[in-house]
């Protein structure tokens, strides 16, 4: 784990955002609980999905369906004969790894060589490098790039195709040794299904297996007949749906990154077969706007396209984030095909087909799915908020901070008010009736612990974007200081003027006029 990785994670524990699951007793991998903050934070990101999703696309309807489904769902959906990651365990460390990450981690170590031989010589040649050409011409790095493409080829067939010897050859072949020992004693791949399952029933030995869903899609495929008779949806439209999904995973590690119990929101959108490709291309266009409108940097995300299509796509990408361990897939983006609703079809006996009154036809309808896990959404902005700089303390010094610049209108608290200092009533007062007043608007904190300093401290570590301080002027003026966050300026604004200025910072409003 990388240093700034780490420190992002005790940060999330310091400061009430995300905690170890069952701590008391010592834990439970890849299960996380969140925290006083961490839950607010994830309320937002959830609010700003569905406001962009639902409320700005009038052809969208919102689902919330039960995680437990009919286990013949699972069945119809490919996920009990084909939801699989191939398994490896090392003999001498006894550690077990998918065959596919190991490979992909080889990959990306000969990138690493790729990307320091490139910088080098843009620094040997400067105004004069080309990078393509260099990339072309060196024999070791054209060698390298040449190497990539030969092994991700190889193990894209070997997905592909279910051909778990071919992966286990690869990872012979290629000498890839186990992270944690440096063994190259492998095991042989074998598939391991990542569904969690458990039992229905009250009468023993009559009891039915059911599936904890590991996609919250299928709840949407099995309701498409239901949404669209009830609201009249004409096609092209799409039904959202956020919640809980469940992976056994493999490997469950980096944090919420991946874990076993985790929050997906997708969105199914039911289009006429052949224009699936039209509006592929919008969903992608228009998530990637999602992700920029909240000020990420454009350079910190990418798109990739996937080399190996899952049994039900006909295409698939991904936007991909730069997390404090590189690019990995943030959302992924997928042309479904009619797979699902044919299956669902097949399986319950029922017709899931749409009449188009447009073309007087009637059949399956094509999908394209938008898919994003809430963890992982919460994971990129906390790493990209979270930073230190330096910034003046109260004797003009030049001093350390943390803070966590979230995007104000998904920052957990928005505003905290603060009198000056704590032992004087008449600040208090006057502080805790604005407090009282501003609650009813948005999340706000009232502080009045320690010196003003440490508190703005406090407040730029939850990632506050805005305090208030309520000075001795204040009784006189019935105005106070407003600071703000990444700036640090501060201005004087007349109390009765602060709800509406917070309010027009932090609404999410301004977010969602930019998609
Ligand atoms: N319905 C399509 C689907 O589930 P996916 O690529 O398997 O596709 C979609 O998952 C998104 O869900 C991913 O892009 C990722 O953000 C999130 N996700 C998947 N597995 C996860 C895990 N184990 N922990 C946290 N998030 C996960």
């Amino acid at each position: 784990m990388s240093e700034v990785f780490k420190q992002i994670v005790s940060h999330c524990k310091e400061y009430g955002y995300i905690f170890q699951s069952s701590e008391i007793y010592d834990g439970l991998a890849a299960a996380y609980d969140y925290g006083p903050y961490g839950v607010l934070l994830k309320n937002n990101i959830r609010e700003y999905w569905w406001k962009s999703m639902v409320q700005l696309h009038d052809n969208i309807s919102g689902l919330d369906a039960a995680i437990f489904m009919h286990p013949e769902t699972w069945k119809a959906s490919g996920h009990v004969d084909a939801f699989n990651d191939p398994l490896i365990d090392n003999k001498d460390s006894k550690k077990r790894y998918r065959a596919d990450v190991l490979i992909e981690e080889y990959i990306e170590k000969i990138r690493g060589k790729v990307d320091k031989e490139v910088s080098k010589a843009a620094r040997r040649f400067g105004s004069d490098f080309v990078e393509e050409k260099f990339k072309k011409e060196h024999p070791r790095v054209s060698g390298y790039l040449q190497k990539i493409e030969a092994v991700r080829a190889e193990m894209a067939r070997c997905m592909t195709e279910g051909d778990l010897q071919g992966l286990g050859k690869l990872i012979n072949e290629l000498e890839i040794a186990d992270p944690a020992s440096g063994s190259r004693n492998w095991t042989e791949v074998r598939q391991f299904n990542l569904m969690f399952s458990t039992q229905l029933g009250s009468v023993a030995g009559k009891e039915e297996k059911l599936y904890l869903r590991p996609e919250t899609a299928q709840g949407i495929f099995v309701n498409f007949l239901n949404v669209a008779n009830t609201t009249r949806a004409r096609i092209p439209f799409g039904i959202a749906q956020t919640g809980k999904a469940f992976r056994n995973e493999i490997i469950a590690r980096q944090f919420i990154f991946r874990m076993r119990e985790f929050e997906q929101m997708e969105m199914q959108y039911f289009v006429r077969p052949g224009q699936e490709m039209e509006w592929y291309n919008y969903w992608k266009e228009f998530r990637m706007k999602w992700h920029l409108a909240l000020g990420t940097p454009m350079e910190k995300l990418r798109y990739h396209d996937h080399d190996n299509l899952a049994h039900y796509a006909n295409a698939a990408v991904d936007i991909e984030f730069e997390f404090p361990f590189g690019f990995k897939e943030l959302e992924g983006i997928h042309s479904r095909t009619d797979f699902d609703l044919k299956r669902h079809q097949e399986f319950s006996g029922k017709k899931l087909q749409y009449f188009d009154s447009e073309i007087n036809e009637s059949y399956v309808p094509y999908v394209v799915e938008t898919s994003i896990g809430l963890d992982r959404m919460f994971l990129a902005l906390l790493s990209q908020a979270y930073q230190e700089d330096e910034v003046p303390d109260s004797e003009g010094k030049s001093s350390k901070r943390l803070v966590l610049k979230l995007p104000p209108a998904l920052a957990p608290v928005k505003c905290a008010v603060l009198p000056l200092v704590k032992n004087k009533p008449e600040l208090t007062q006057k502080a805790t009736e604005i407090f009282n007043d501003l609650r009813y608007s948005f999340d706000c904190q009232y502080d009045e612990k320690d010196t003003i300093g440490r508190r703005y401290r406090r407040q730029d570590a939850i990632g506050t974007p805005y305090c208030v301080t309520v000075d001795f002027d204040s009784l006189e003026d019935n105005a106070v200081t407003i600071r703000e966050r990444d700036t640090l300026e501060q201005h004087r604004i007349p109390i009765a003027e602060v709800e509406k200025v917070v309010r027009e910072k932090t609404s999410m409003y301004h977010l969602l006029k930019k998609l």
